[in-house]
């Protein structure tokens, strides 16, 4: 049987960080509320001149740098991302312009914070299908550009960053990805999108000066909605597989909140130490998260042969989803 192996990881944050305290400086907020609502202490923001394909690039090269593997070998490039640098071509294209991978086709998967889990799974199938053995997935975003910093509400929570896997098929073993399950509901639409400038609201004076191209949230029911559905689809992926959450070695959800993490390994049983929490450091990067908590916990050796990985992400649209790894 062909599986899909992550054979590297990489990630690449910018340098500049935003503190809580920083943020009490441009609206009425204040660090420890921050802390106490969402676990995040600071974020990192994009430099200027530094865009989503920048950072998605890096991410990228660090991923084939740890799998030994040439960009000209990759097969396909999936990127997850809601903050493309142009609203088209798409910003994979860009990538593998930058990384010279000349026998790949590229394209963009616009599923908010579900980017990433959207984009493995979608590399899965192509690996499974036989069409092709290397792909490269990524989840980046440039938030700070979207996100309204005259808005407590929500300039809070984000941040800017990229992380990105290899995957490669393999028929060694039963190392892999066993599964993965995608949902949407768009029903929820506007309880978590960017209204503008697409071209339903175009850019024009009416809609600039309504804030109408800056990410609106409601946040409440988003954090309902979130747990519910983060704690199904994780249910999901270890039903189908005939494990439990004892089998889980590591849960590396997408990082949106430190409650909406500690309320969903709760409901799912899941002990503190089975979970990886990075929010605090770098806030919600939306589809970027995963990866970059994959990076972080394969660099510090937490991710070994034979461990059950367990991904789960939620995000706009509404979108769902999970997999599940065997290392
Ligand atoms: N600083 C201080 N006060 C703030 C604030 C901030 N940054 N943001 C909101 N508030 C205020 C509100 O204005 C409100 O004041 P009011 O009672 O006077 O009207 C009060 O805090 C409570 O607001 P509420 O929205 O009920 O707070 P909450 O406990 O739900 O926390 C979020 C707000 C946004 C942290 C929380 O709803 C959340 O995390 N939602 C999910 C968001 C998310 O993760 N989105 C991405 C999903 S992929």
């Amino acid at each position: 049987m062909i599986r899909a192996r992550i054979t590297g990881t990489g990630s690449y944050m910018p340098e500049q960080i935003r503190t809580n305290f920083d943020i009490e400086k441009m609206v009425d907020t204040t660090n420890d509320w921050i802390v106490a609502r969402t676990g995040i202490e600071e974020r990192r923001i994009a430099a200027e001149g530094e865009y989503t394909s920048d950072m998605a690039t890096r991410a990228a090269e660090r991923a084939l740098e740890m799998a030994g593997v040439s960009a000209s070998e990759i097969d396909l490039i999936v990127l997850g991302t809601i903050t493309g640098d142009y609203p088209w071509p798409a910003t994979a294209c860009i990538v593998q312009q930058n990384l010279g991978a000349n026998n790949a086709y590229a394209y963009d998967i616009s599923a908010a914070c579900t980017g990433f889990v959207y984009a493995l799974g979608c590399a899965n199938d192509f690996i499974q299908s036989g069409r092709g053995k290397k792909v490269l997935v990524i989840g980046a975003e440039t938030l700070s550009r979207i996100i309204d910093w005259t808005d407590r509400n929500t300039c809070v929570l984000f941040g800017d960053g990229a992380g990105a896997v290899l995957l490669e098929a393999s028929e060694d073993g039963d190392a892999g990805l066993l599964s993965s399950h995608m949902h949407s509901d768009g029903s929820y639409f506007d309880l978590l999108y960017q209204p503008g400038f697409g071209t339903r609201i175009m850019l024009s004076a009416e809609n600039y000066d309504n804030r109408s191209n800056y990410l609106k949230m409601q946040g409440n029911e988003v954090f309902k909605v979130a747990v519910r559905s983060l704690t199904s689809v994780s249910l999901e992926a270890l039903e189908a597989n005939g494990l439990s959450a004892s089998d889980v070695s590591l849960f590396i959800p997408h990082q949106a909140n430190k409650r909406i993490l500690e309320a969903t390994a709760k409901r799912i049983k899941l002990n503190d130490d089975q979970v990886y929490i990075n929010v605090h450091k770098y806030g919600n990067t939306s589809g970027a998260t995963i990866p970059v908590a994959m990076d972080e916990a394969n660099r510090a050796g937490m991710l070994n042969a034979g461990d059950i990985i367990l991904l789960s992400a939620f995000g706009g649209g509404f979108t769902w989803g999970s997999a599940l790894i065997r290392w």
